[in-house]
């Protein structure tokens, strides 16, 4: 890979797989709502000599995709790691769901991943290696939902992995390998400090899976540790 787009990568899973591809010597491009308060990026960019842009973007900002594609313009992008989100509302629970929480976190976590598939689709396509992950999560599958409850988060990650096959689809005759990914339960910020796994370990399995990855896994739900996950 030479080339990668990283949203949400102010802190937690997206701030270390820019350091990851930082130190492979990977150009990197991360996105970040408020650039000039993300002062961990900014300090890991400034390390880096040119080798890390940091650009704005806000999930609900509409305009925000097409102000990225027209920083970006016709370069190349190796992969696009769709992996801002945001978590659980306040109210979620069967009984007193909040239906603005629920159309937010939608708004957040499925709808502007696509809007940005959308704009970014042609840098992509343009790369060599042509890979789109959309940082979803193991409670967004059907398949696995056996508790209940978290009723916006569930249904917004659902959501994504719904966009993350259609988007395969769309984009399977231009070469493009689309994933939805599940980072594992991770200690950041979303995960908390009580989370098995760590943001090390997260980005170690997400990049080999990158490596790994084939037109065949396209429209595919994999877990940080390479084993596939039911939608
Ligand atoms: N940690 C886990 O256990 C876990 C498990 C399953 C899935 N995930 C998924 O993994 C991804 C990264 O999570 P994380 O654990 O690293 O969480 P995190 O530390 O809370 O980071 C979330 C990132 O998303 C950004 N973000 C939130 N709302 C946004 C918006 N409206 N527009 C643009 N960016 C926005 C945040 O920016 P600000 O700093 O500006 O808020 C931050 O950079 C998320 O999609 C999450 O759903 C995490």
């Amino acid at each position: 890979m030479k080339s990668v787009l990283i949203t949400g990568a102010n802190r937690g899973i997206g701030l270390e797989h820019v350091r990851s591809f930082a130190a492979k010597g990977i150009q990197v491009f991360a996105t970040a709502r408020s650039p000039s308060q993300a002062d961990e990026l900014n300090a890991l960019a400034a390390s880096c000599a040119g080798q890390i842009t940091v650009l704005q973007y806000e999930a609900l900002d509409p305009d925000s995709p097409t102000q990225l594609k027209t920083a970006l313009g016709d370069t190349p992008l190796d992969l696009l790691l769709a992996n801002a989100g945001a978590g659980s509302g306040t109210r979620e629970s069967f009984g007193d769901v909040d239906v603005d929480d629920v159309v937010q976190l939608i708004r957040i976590n499925a709808v502007a991943p696509l809007k940005l598939a959308e704009a970014l689709a042609g840098n992509i396509a343009r790369s060599e290696r042509k890979l789109i992950a959309f940082q979803s999560s193991q409670l967004g599958s059907i398949g696995n939902n056996t508790s209940g409850g978290r009723y916006g988060y569930r249904i917004s990650k659902a959501a994504l992995n719904m966009v993350a096959k259609g988007v395969s689809s769309d984009l399977g005759s231009r070469g493009v390998i689309v994933v939805a990914l599940h980072p594992g339960w991770v200690k950041t910020r979303m995960g908390g400090a009580g989370a098995p796994v760590s943001v090390e370990q997260c980005i170690e399995g997400q990049h080999r899976l990158f490596d790994k990855l084939t037109m065949a896994d396209s429209g595919r739900f994999f877990n940080y540790d390479g084993t596939q996950l039911p939608w």
